[in-house]
């Protein structure tokens, strides 16, 4: 036993400093600047004190101690700072090599970190903000080992590094299938550890409501539960089994505190005007068509064939005003997300009350209509100070400047978005929507795709001939988990990794510092980590046909 522990440390030095020697780390996303300091290693074992500038640290000073003893089994100590100038010993102490955190608060680009590591030194990583410590950290855990049992032996090195965009994503869809507390705090974690910033939450579509609404509690009574669901791929058989779930107030607050003291900001989202059959369940009078029967969807597609659009009425403007505000109280982050997307214009068409509003209000086609109902929210969002975020189609009418764009139809209408001075966060469906399987043999998550690692890494986020004021509106890039075909939490995990590593690197890193071969070689080493952490994850990555069918 002790011989073989001895091996692993001998094999994990050895490889540490060939890593070192051939500067071929295993960081994702890659890093701006790595320099190496020869051989020189530092050791983190359970003596290794984690020191802070200050207490607002403290959050991520537990954090990192919390992975280091729970993953690797090594007890570390957090020094609050006060309590380190009241020790006897405190000189001594300081003097030891150890971790120290700092928040530079230089007012430079957020995010950004510089991580030295050195055997007389130790650990030191400082942040151009906490979110830049907090990126530090995350580059430290990389650097050590995959599992528990090898000395964490690191070499010594300073890395420079800052993020590409200010947006990095992920979205999940919650509506489709339904994903207890727990997991979406999982999720976050993943986000965390691939410095994501942004944690786009669907929350309403036509399958439910999910969150209560203090305002309108029926919709969380009646519009959170469908009466049973497709079994297999659409349209499969039809199993009637009531199926539902939803966040209170309470649960959203957990949620977005822990997002938050992670850096991850939460956008949620209420799809209107069209995706809505939740809500017309809960309040038929607010379609075109209110004598029919209404109820939540209870398969998956786009319902040109059934009833999903809001009717520009009265009580259906006072009703978005009612829950656009409430969500905008419930979550303190800047931006709220309208949807917007796949409004089926047939039933404003098909609907005499329809028609007769937009002559009154001299809207000259459904387009215009569509518009009204997303310039009306806005409205209601920036008097709480807060920004519209919609999905492309907001375009279509007419949108204000301020509202920010999510692309994710073909490229052209986030082009299109950029050209009319709107900041444009890319998403596109054939590179970034993690739903789509990852490889043809792959039967698990879906019929949709393939969608391959090499593929989600090559997606080319800046489109080609944009002027540079153009390019300067592109805040970002997100995946997207759309959960039709994705009823388990183990199956969300299998649908996102190790893709959600390879976007990771793609809105992080530097364009002349992301290679292919490079991030395949490093990917073998996230998929330990991915072990580590106990997520599930897809190898089509090794399969032979996958591999032979590319050359
Ligand atoms: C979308 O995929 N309908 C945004």
């Amino acid at each position: 036993m002790l011989f073989k522990n001895f091996m692993t440390a001998i094999i994990a030095i050895s490889s540490l400093v060939v890593q070192a020697q051939e500067k071929r780390f295993n960081i994702i996303p890659e890093p701006v600047e790595i320099t190496t300091n020869g051989t020189e290693t530092f050791q983190v074992d359970r003596n290794t004190l984690i020191r802070v500038s200050e207490s607002d640290l403290l959050f991520s000073a537990d954090y990192l101690a919390h992975y280091v003893n729970h993953y690797l089994g090594i007890p570390l100590q957090v020094d609050a700072p006060q309590t380190s100038k009241k020790r006897k010993n405190a000189k001594k102490e300081e003097s030891l090599p150890g971790i120290l955190l700092v928040d530079k608060k230089n007012g430079s680009i957020s995010g950004g970190y510089q991580l030295n590591i050195s055997e007389d030194q130790g650990i030191l990583i400082e942040g151009n903000d906490a979110a830049g410590v907090f990126y530090g950290i995350q580059t430290l855990i990389q650097l050590l080992p995959t599992r528990a049992g090898v000395l964490p032996i690191l070499p010594a090195i300073e890395i420079n590094d800052y993020p590409r965009f200010a947006y990095r994503g992920m979205h999940l869809d919650v509506v489709r299938h339904f994903f207890p507390v727990d997991f979406i705090k999982q999720y976050i974690d993943y986000l965390a550890l691939h410095k994501l910033n942004y944690f786009h939450w669907h929350l309403t579509d036509d399958q439910a409501w999910r969150v209560e609404m203090k305002s309108h509690p029926e919709l969380t009574d009646k519009g959170a539960v469908r009466e049973g669901e497709i079994e297999g791929l659409y349209p499969g058989k039809y199993q009637p089994l009531p199926y539902g779930g939803y966040y209170t107030h309470e649960q959203v607050r957990e949620v977005v505190r822990y997002a938050t003291e992670r850096h991850i900001t939460v956008i949620p989202e209420i799809d209107i005007p069209g995706h809505c059959m939740a809500v017309l369940a809960t309040y038929p009078q607010f379609s075109t068509t209110p004598d029919e029967p209404k109820k939540c969807a209870s398969t998956w597609g786009i319902f040109n064939k059934f009833n999903n659009v809001l009717a520009p009425k009265p009580e259906v403007f006072s009703f978005l005003k009612d829950v656009f505000s409430e969500f905008c109280d419930l979550f303190p982050g800047q931006y709220i997300h309208v949807g917007g997307d796949e409004c089926a214009k047939r039933w404003w068409q098909e609907s005499e009350e329809t028609q007769q509003f937009m002559r009154d209000h001299h809207l000259k086609d459904e387009k215009a209509l569509q518009s009204y109902f997303i310039h009306y929210v806005q409205k209601v969002v920036n008097e709480k100070g807060k920004t519209l975020i919609g999905w492309d189609e907001i375009l279509e009418g007419g949108i204000s400047e301020d509202c920010v764009v999510m692309n994710w139809r073909n490229p052209t209408h986030g082009v299109k978005a950029l050209k009319t001075g709107h900041r444009t966060i890319f998403t596109s469906s054939a590179w970034s929507y993690f739903n789509l399987k990852e490889s043809r043999m792959q039967a698990e998550i879906g019929p949709r795709g393939p969608l391959s690692l090499e593929k989600v890494y090559e997606y080319q986020i800046v489109p080609d001939s944009l002027t540079d004021g153009q390019k300067q509106l592109i805040w970002g890039a997100q995946g997207c988990l759309w959960t039709e075909y994705i009823p388990t939490t183990w199956k969300a995990e299998f649908a996102v990794f190790p893709r959600m590593s390879a976007l990771s690197e793609n809105v992080w890193s530097p364009e002349d510092k992301k290679s292919w071969e490079n991030f395949a070689r490093k990917v073998e080493v996230q998929f330990e980590r991915y072990e580590l952490w106990g997520a599930r994850y897809s190898d089509a990555f090794f399969r032979v046909q996958d591999i032979v069918r590319k050359r």
